[in-house]
């Protein structure tokens, strides 16, 4: 007897996130950036990132002079009570700090300086503007810098930069040159648009991306990890079975 139903779409399976182990891009300190507010929201996220199967964290505030003017020293004082916090309160879950740098000259001198510079397990997390992309020769006097100094530049949210749309070789250049290519969940997710959807799909189709992060800025940003792994998207389900995250991480 036909039971009816079986032409129904079925729900994809929720895609595997524990490969991904640690989560490498947050805005979680409260009340240094455009990140959560509070201790109250910062606790939120971490309750999300854990219901999603994540084991820790590295939570990289902005440091950008003139819109978000943090220092190395600032954000490890910010940076304390949200860790006891977390540690009191989900004592298995491993929350580092590190920072997300926007790459401009002053960045460069500063490395070149011997400056204190918040890393992870040696990755550096930076970005450059969305509207324009940055001069001629910054980027690499940038990786440059970092490199001589044994840190390993990560390139934040790749599919973001609309210049570098349909430019996968300029990514792709980079990523030869020992830069890791970090994409958002969020815009896998459809968040952004489907141009932004498109350039991080693709850049995942074509072997680039070292690390997907949540970038989380709020709870918004929880929700869109939650969305991917409902989507069983193809494109990242092939990344997850390869993804080289915990390595990548030390994790
Ligand atoms: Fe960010």
């Amino acid at each position: 007897m036909w039971r009816g139903g079986i032409f129904r779409r079925s729900r994809p399976e929720p895609l595997d996130f524990s490969p991904l182990v640690l989560d490498f891009h947050s805005h979680l300190v409260p009340g240094v950036d455009d990140g959560a507010p509070d201790l109250e929201t910062a606790l939120a996220m971490v309750d999300g990132l854990i219901s999603l199967g994540y084991r820790g964290a590295v939570t990289t505030p902005h440091i950008y002079p003139g819109v978000y003017p943090n220092s190395a020293a600032g954000l490890q004082l910010a940076f304390a009570p949200l860790l006891s916090a977390v540690n009191k309160r989900h004592p298995g879950f491993a929350l580092h700090l590190a920072a997300e740098y926007q790459i401009d000259d002053d960045f460069v001198r500063s490395v070149e300086a011997g400056e204190e510079i918040l890393a992870h397990n040696k990755l550096v997390l930076v970005e450059v503007g969305f509207h324009a992309a940055p001069p001629d020769g910054l980027l690499e006097e940038a990786f440059f810098a970092l490199q001589k100094r044994d840190f390993t530049p990560v390139l934040a949210h790749v599919e973001r930069y609309p210049y570098w749309h349909r430019q996968l070789n300029v990514l792709g250049d980079l990523e030869a040159r020992g830069v890791i290519l970090q994409v958002n969940a969020a815009s896998l997710a459809g968040a952004y648009g489907p141009e932004v959807q498109a350039a991080g799909t693709a850049a995942l189709s074509a072997g680039i991306v070292g690390l997907v992060g949540s970038d989380a800025h709020g709870p918004r940003h929880i929700s869109a990890l939650e969305s991917l792994q409902n989507s069983g998207a193809s494109a990242v389900a092939d990344w997850l079975s390869t993804a080289q995250q915990a390595h990548l991480l030390g994790a």
